[in-house]
């Protein structure tokens, strides 16, 4: 009899393991094929941008807490501007409309001239990139951080994409140059004003 049972007991662990198996692989099959209330817009428009951004009253609220209020203001090709508030105010907010992670609740953004809910949703995402403020730097060099996701980047293109990013002095400023590991760049520390690393956003 004892010998039936530790397989018994093994068959009914594993059969219960499968059943968790398939519920999780249900749950993820639903995240998988549910659908964006966005609608895609794959008829919309596919062009170069050019980079005008216009907000035009924008309104928007997460689940009726108002977030931004009749907001208006243009952004020209290749001009910067500088958003500020304080945390919590809504600046990343403010972005998420523009490629469309979110749809204004009134008003109008509009990129080159289009509405973003004319543009076809791949188009747009496509050539609009958003950095995050919190820096993630893999445990690489500099310049292999820089070239994240551009493996085939030449090292005269990283270093021109991190003089675009205001980086380049800094960079320059270490011993290694673009060959630094991140490990031995100096964090700035949390809430502090810290080193001025141009890695950091200036919020
Ligand atoms: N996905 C979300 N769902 C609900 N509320 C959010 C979401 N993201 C941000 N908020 C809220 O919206 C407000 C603006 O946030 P955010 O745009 O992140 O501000 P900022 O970037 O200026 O710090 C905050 O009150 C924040 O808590
Ligand atoms: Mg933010």
């Amino acid at each position: 009899m004892a010998t039936l049972r530790f397989p018994t007991f093994i068959s009914i662990f594993t059969f219960n393991l499968v059943q968790l198996g398939l519920a999780s692989a249900r749950r993820i099959l639903e995240l998988i094929t549910a659908e964006t209330e966005l609608d895609e817009n794959v008829q919309g428009v596919a062009q170069p941008i050019r980079g005008e951004v216009v907000f035009d009253d924008v309104t928007f609220s997460y689940n009726g807490q108002p977030v931004l209020k009749e907001i208006s203001f243009t952004a020209r090709p290749g001009e910067t501007i500088a958003i500020v508030g304080q945390t919590g105010s809504g600046k990343s907010t403010l972005t998420r409309l523009i490629n469309r992670i979110f749809d204004a609740d009134g008003g109008r953004v509009l990129v080159d001239g289009v509405d973003v809910r004319d543009w076809s949703m791949e188009s747009l995402r496509s050539q609009i990139s958003t950095i995050e403020q919190d820096p993630f730097l893999f445990s690489k060099t500099l310049s292999e951080n820089i070239a994240f996701g551009r493996s085939d980047a030449s090292p005269g293109q990283i270093r021109e994409a991190a003089r675009a990013a205001q980086a380049d002095d800094f960079i320059m400023g270490f011993q290694g140059g673009y060959a630094t590991r991140s490990a031995n760049v100096a964090r700035p520390s949390p809430g502090g004003n810290g080193s001025a690393s141009p890695l950091r956003e200036r919020s």
